[in-house]
């Protein structure tokens, strides 16, 4: 049976066997729409009012403040475009490290003549609370910046940049996607005005979300059609999933402590594993010190402006049942380096020959031997094979 060892939890999580039985009985017996007011309809009704007030309690938001979504990326959507059209100001600042979540839809909005400032993250991939505060314009509508970088781990420092904002009645978003559950994320500790979830980034299920938006803020709706969520958030509700987010969530966060300290080792034998095997080729990307515990991000450049390529990286990882990734996307045929890692000066090649590992607490030491063992072969090989 050959190995799998799955270390691309950054990029997706199992589903939790806690989370999953906490599931079923929304399919199989509850599985009424939670709008219709009959018998079936108002349980899950009750179901979902339950969870929502759990996750609120979780946040510390109250429970008005809790829109149910499709996940990460509706709720960046929703946050960027309801503050857009509800303020009808042109300015929005952000960083160029963020989510294309977050940069697609500012991109989209230059049609409506909106302009955006994109913070220098240089050279550990956050940003300060001056760079916001020097950026703020009178047009500015909406300052948004993510918690925990997906790609090399670096942390904003959240709390300092909502004080600028606030000081400044600056609306502030911030995307939580990978620091919830893994790092604390209390919405008036960080100060935030609006905030995202998604569940399948912390054992949850696919397909579900929150947009947490403080009760007062302006802001729209972005998702028009039915009455659900109070207006805010048309579309039936995924009971199932939004059951399987509240369980999520509470395990998560209750859990955190333990789950912290069994990845920090294995992050911590990772990094020290990459150092000896590969002393004169690997680089570190973005903050491996102070950054997120769950996620090694590093790069294999050899001499001049040559480096061993990502993408065979990558595929012979696979072929040894490693599943990893880099931050490369795949555009017209050609594969281009991360916008993540160009933003912090890093040379083409260098950016491509990346790999990210995200950790999960389901992995084991034996996981993480057995990942050095292989990399090690396959970098000499290919090492070998590009001196040659
Ligand atoms: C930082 C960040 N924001 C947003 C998203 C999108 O979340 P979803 O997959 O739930 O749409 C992701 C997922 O990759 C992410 O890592």
């Amino acid at each position: 049976m050959p190995r799998s060892i799955y270390l691309d939890n950054a990029a997706t999580t199992p589903v939790d066997p806690r989370v999953l039985e906490a599931m079923i009985p929304y399919y199989t017996d509850v599985y009424g729409n939670a709008n219709s007011p009959h018998g079936m309809g108002r349980r899950a009704n009750v179901a979902v009012e339950d969870a929502r007030e759990m996750i609120a309690k979780l946040i510390g938001a109250q429970p008005s403040e809790i829109i149910f979504t499709s996940g990460g990326t509706e709720s960046n959507n929703a946050a960027i475009k309801g503050v857009l059209k509800a303020t009808g100001k042109k300015h929005v600042i952000t960083s160029r490290v963020e989510h294309h979540a977050v940069l697609h839809p500012i991109q989209h909005a230059y049609k409506d003549g909106i302009k955006a400032s994109y913070l220098d993250v240089k050279p550990l991939g956050f940003v300060t609370a001056q760079q916001v505060d020097l950026a703020i314009t009178d047009e500015t509508a909406l300052v948004t910046l993510m918690h925990g970088n997906n790609e090399i781990s670096s942390i904003n420092p959240i709390a300092e940049i909502s004080k600028v904002c606030r000081n400044k009645g600056i609306l502030f978003h911030s995307d939580t996607v990978q620091t919830t559950g893994k790092i604390p994320v209390h919405v008036d500790d960080l100060g935030v005005d609006f905030l995202s979830i998604s569940g399948h980034k912390i054992y949850g299920p696919k397909g579900v979300g929150i947009l947490y938006v403080r009760n007062g803020s302006t802001w729209s709706p972005w998702m028009e059609g039915g009455s659900q969520e109070r207006r805010r958030r048309g579309g039936t509700l995924n009971v199932p999933g939004i059951i399987g987010l509240a369980k999520a969530m509470e395990l998560s966060i209750t859990e955190m402590d333990a789950n912290k300290k069994h990845i920090s080792n294995l992050k911590s034998m990772l990094v020290s594993g990459l150092r000896e095997k590969f002393a004169d080729i690997v680089s570190f990307n973005g903050d491996v010190e102070n950054g997120l515990y769950n996620i090694v991000n590093c790069s294999f450049p050899l001499d001049g402006d040559r480096s061993l390529d990502g993408e065979m990286l990558l595929l012979n990882l696979d072929i040894e049942g490693i599943c990893c990734s880099n931050g490369s996307a795949c555009s017209s045929g050609t594969v281009e380096a991360s916008h993540v890692l160009m933003a912090l000066g890093m040379v083409t090649p260098t950016a491509k020959s990346s790999l990210r590992f995200s950790i999960g607490k389901q992995n084991t030491e034996d996981d993480i031997a057995y990942t050095l063992e292989k990399l090690e072969f396959i970098v000499n090989r290919m090492k070998n094979t590009s001196m040659a």
